[in-house]
């Protein structure tokens, strides 16, 4: 018998690939491969790729040429790029590359290993050749699929601490900066009863905290279910000890979703909310549907029944037609809300997005976007850092993720998702202790393992 394929993965961008990247070593796993640790050990590589930002594109393609170096020196490797990217491109990906194998979209995975059969068996179409080289077989796999639920599908999980699990994939919302619903598709939801039983065997495992991911998680519906009913029903799923959700969308975060956050004890205190902009105008131009006022009343909803909660945001500057006023307005609604963390961006033209087709003279020449970045990351940092300054001197728990960057240390984070570095061997991996926070380097924490206070004890 001949030795199993040995197939790599190696995935960019959001959790939500991360995640993808774990669901197609699972399905190539099943059909018998192994997965190998380095592109070299492999005899398929996959790149999987986010198409979010231009800069994400070019680092992809950059690595993806690298790559073709290894299939020099093998000829029957197989080299295939999947999601996001290789989504948006298709066949102008294997004119770019044209070593490329395989370009296949979120929706293809399940049929990667009959699709990597065909390609090892010759068994796909020769495209014209590209700068006079003749090309091998290529295949292609980009139907967005709405029958395409996931189903039966699973994960290869690799940490024993903590598990992303999509309940929704694609997006119906049609922000106009934004590449995601052209190549994910409109909403999907995943049935309760999948999500439940999959989160149920995760704690079987020994997981203990579970973060439920989708593009606008909290606007899940299914059957009679909204998001709220989920996520309290995950909450009380036996073992699980902590319950994360990302991204939500403004427009969908109620009053019932606070409450199930308040009340529920699992679920951390801890919310990533994406605000993108803090002027009307310009919300109304990025069509997010909700103005400041709103998004400030979400907030403080949610500051009112969880004082302590931890809260971050995504934000982008320089939209075509971002005045500098509108620009400042952003910063005065980071210094209101003082965001615990921001994960600031500067716009990034997205081919076929509605924003490419606004007036040229709206668009916001390089240097000026970069130069708002930078005041932006100045600010939304300088708060971040007296609001963790702070939280010095309070003992919180943590939930101890991977070892350190220095031996001897261990890197944790608290149930607010603020990151604390502790001493400690890899033994405290998947455990939760508490710890005081002695010192904060503005984003982090360095802190000391304490005995659990008393009253905290879980059974
Ligand atoms: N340019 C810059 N940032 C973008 N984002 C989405 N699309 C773009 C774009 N075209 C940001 C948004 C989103 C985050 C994941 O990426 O802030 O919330
Ligand atoms: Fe993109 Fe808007 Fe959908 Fe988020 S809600 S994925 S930003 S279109």
């Amino acid at each position: 018998m001949s030795s199993p394929k040995r197939a790599y993965v190696e995935t960019y961008g959001c959790q939500m690939n991360i995640s993808d990247g774990e669901l197609m070593e699972g399905i190539l796993e099943k059909a018998g491969y192994e997965i190998a640790t380095s592109p070299e050990a492999a005899d398929v590589i996959l790149v999987n790729t986010c198409a979010i930002r231009d800069h994400a594109e070019q680092r992809v393609l950059g690595r993806v040429g690298q790559l073709k170096g290894l299939k020099d020196e093998k000829p029957d490797l197989l080299l295939g790029v999947t999601g996001c990217m290789a989504q948006r491109m298709g066949e102008t990906l294997l004119e770019r590359a044209p070593y490329v194998d395989l370009v296949m979209g979120p929706d293809g995975y399940r049929t990667l290993p009959a699709k990597l059969g065909a390609l090892d068996r010759g068994e796909a179409p020769t495209r014209p050749p590209v700068s006079g080289k003749k090309r091998g077989p290529q295949l292609t796999v980009l139907n967005l699929d709405m029958g395409e639920n996931y189903e039966g599908l699973e994960q290869r999980r690799t940490s024993d601490v903590a598990a992303w699990v999509p309940i929704q994939r694609g997006c119906d919302h049609r922000c106009t900066y934004c590449i995601v619903p052209y190549v994910r598709g409109d909403e999907k939801n995943r049935k309760p009863t999948e999500i439940l039983s999959e989160i149920a065997s995760i704690a079987g495992s020994g997981v203990t905290e579970v973060t439920l991911l989708g593009q606008t998680v909290n606007s899940y519906r299914y059957d009679g279910w909204d998001f709220p009913d989920l996520l309290r029903a995950v909450a009380r799923v036996p073992g699980i000890r902590r319950v994360r959700y990302t991204s939500p969308h403004p427009n969908d975060f109620t009053e019932k979703l606070v409450e199930v956050m308040a009340t529920e004890p699992a679920v951390c205190e801890q919310l990533h909310l994406p605000v993108q902009a803090g002027n009307n105008r310009t919300l109304k131009r990025m069509l997010r549907r909700y103005t400041v006022e709103s998004f400030l009343e979400k907030i403080e909803m949610v500051r009112a029944a969880i004082p302590d909660i931890s809260i971050s945001t995504d934000v982008i500057v320089a939209f075509p037609g971002e005045t500098e006023e509108e620009f400042e307005d952003t910063l005065d609604l980071m210094r209101e809300v003082r965001f615990d963390d921001a994960f600031t961006y500067k716009y990034s033209p997205r081919e076929g997005t509605p924003a490419t087709r606004m007036p040229q003279e709206w668009f916001i020449p390089d240097e000026i976007g970069s130069e708002r970045l930078q005041k932006l990351i100045e600010v939304s940092r300088g708060i971040q850092s007296e609001i963790n300054a702070g939280e010095v001197g309070r003992t919180e728990e943590l939930l101890i993720e991977k070892p350190g960057k220095h031996p001897g240390f261990v890197l944790g984070r608290t149930r607010r998702a603020k990151a604390v570095v502790v001493p400690g061997g890899p033994e405290l991996i998947g455990s939760y202790r508490w710890a005081e926070l002695t010192r904060t380097t503005g984003a982090t924490f360095v802190g000391e393992l304490v005995e659990v206070p008393v009253g905290t004890e879980v059974a």
